[in-house]
């Protein structure tokens, strides 16, 4: 095992840490521009609580607004025209994973030359990842992506109809102000969709690492064990405090690195796969993941059993790695998620599309990396799978 691991972000976790957004930015810098998305942190006085806070710590703010679900390239370039025009210190993101990622690209904004989609993957070797960016303060409103704790940001093109990724040492937030009574607010399908996609963080890496890598396998099992104990009830009783904590911190224990440092993860081929749905369908994140994940698992557990028996084993207490597959689509299924393709319109005549931009825009132009390699004949196949 061989691998360097730096993940400077503080978290500050717990019920009611909201309230400390203002002096936490003062650390940072006297004028904050606050990013949120369509208006969710309105309701309940979450975002007047926010800017109350940063008044009574002598930090001015200015208010970006509208950041979209799957947020486009066109709202984070106005975001970063908004962090220079108001000379931004600091950019706060209060919202889900949307409003974090449109705001960590918002930051690097001001210090990148050129055009902002050249730092995305799917540029290949000719990507210019930023290399500064404004400090960045996550106040996570959804537990989905882990973004609060990562360096990662996936932005959609609506016009190439396209959806990347770029991840970068100067986008890691420096402070993640975690509050989980944020999160008693969102609706059961979002829970569950965030539910879906903290699971498919740690089994991207399960079962596309090196192999050999007994304590993140027990990390990502503990991840999986913990989200189906806390995540239906966090669907069935959004003000279980207690159980949004757990599957809050779950979902961050799920994409900070601590799981995939080691695991020799390369590709994270679900996601890729998402990604082209999503962009095509605007679908949200989790819903997308909900069908192909299993989809997937059952096209890699043929060429690869062994990691699934154990997965099947240690998660589900079931013997072959089909029906650890089958337990784990059984769960999403019941948290309310779509699991086949026909329950969100998608058909047929789209696979092949969909295969091809796989591995153009979330690949290396022939093949999506993962265990197995996948080129389009494969992405086709999980997706008749899928169907
Ligand atoms: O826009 P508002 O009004 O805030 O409403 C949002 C949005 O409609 C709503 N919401 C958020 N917090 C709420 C709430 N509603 C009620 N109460 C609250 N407390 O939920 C809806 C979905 O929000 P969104 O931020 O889009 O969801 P999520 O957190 O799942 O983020 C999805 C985005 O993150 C990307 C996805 O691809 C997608 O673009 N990802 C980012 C990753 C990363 N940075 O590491 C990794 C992931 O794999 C993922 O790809
Ligand atoms: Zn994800």
């Amino acid at each position: 095992m061989k691998f360097e691991f730096h993940n400077p972000t503080r978290v500050v976790f717990g019920a009611g840490v909201l309230g400390r957004m203002g002096v936490e930015a003062a650390r940072l810098g006297g004028h904050a521009l606050v990013v949120i998305g369509g208006g969710s942190v309105r309701v309940g006085g979450v975002l007047d609580k926010a800017l109350g806070s940063l008044e009574a710590a002598g930090v001015a703010h200015t208010l970006f607004e509208g950041v979209e679900p799957n947020p486009r390239l066109t709202t984070v370039i106005r975001g970063g025209a908004a962090a220079v025009d108001c000379k931004a210190d600091v950019v706060i993101a209060l919202g889900g994973g949307s409003v974090m990622d449109a705001s960590k690209v918002i930051a690097s904004l001001p210090f990148y030359q050129g055009d902002p989609w050249d730092m995305m993957m799917h540029k290949g070797p000719s990507q210019r990842v930023p290399e500064t960016a404004l400090p960045i303060i996550t106040v996570p409103t959804l537990a989905a992506t882990g973004s609060e704790m990562n360096a990662g940001a996936v932005i959609t093109n609506s016009e190439l109809t396209e959806k990347s990724y770029v991840s970068a040492p100067c986008l890691y937030p420096a402070t993640a102000i975690v509050d989980p009574l944020l999160t008693v607010s969102v609706p059961p399908d979002q829970t569950a969709y965030g539910v879906v996609d903290l699971i498919t963080h740690v089994t991207e890496s399960y079962f596309n690492g090196v192999g050999a890598t007994p304590i993140q396998d027990r990390m990502a099992e503990a991840v999986v064990l913990t989200a189906l104990e806390y995540g239906p009830k966090a669907v069935s009783n959004g003000k279980d405090v207690k159980a949004r904590e757990q599957v809050q911190w779950a979902s961050i224990v799920a994409l900070n690195g601590w799981v995939q440092a080691g695991s020799g993860a390369l590709g994270f081929p679900v996601h890729q796969i998402e990604h082209v749905l999503s962009a095509h369908t605007d679908m949200a994140h989790g819903a997308g993941l909900a069908i192909l994940s299993p989809a997937w698992m059952r096209f890699a557990a043929t060429r690869r059993p062994e990691k699934f028996e154990q997965f099947a084993r240690r998660v589900f207490d079931a013997d072959e790695a089909m029906d650890g597959i089958g337990r784990l689509e059984e769960f999403f299924r019941s948290l309310g998620c779509p699991t086949r393709l026909t329950e969100v319109e998608v058909g047929r005549d789209s696979f092949q599309r969909f295969a091809e931009d796989s591995v153009r825009v979330g690949g290396d132009g022939a093949r999506v990396h993962g265990r197995p390699p996948l080129g389009i004949e494969d992405i086709i196949e999980i997706l008749r799978l899928a169907a």
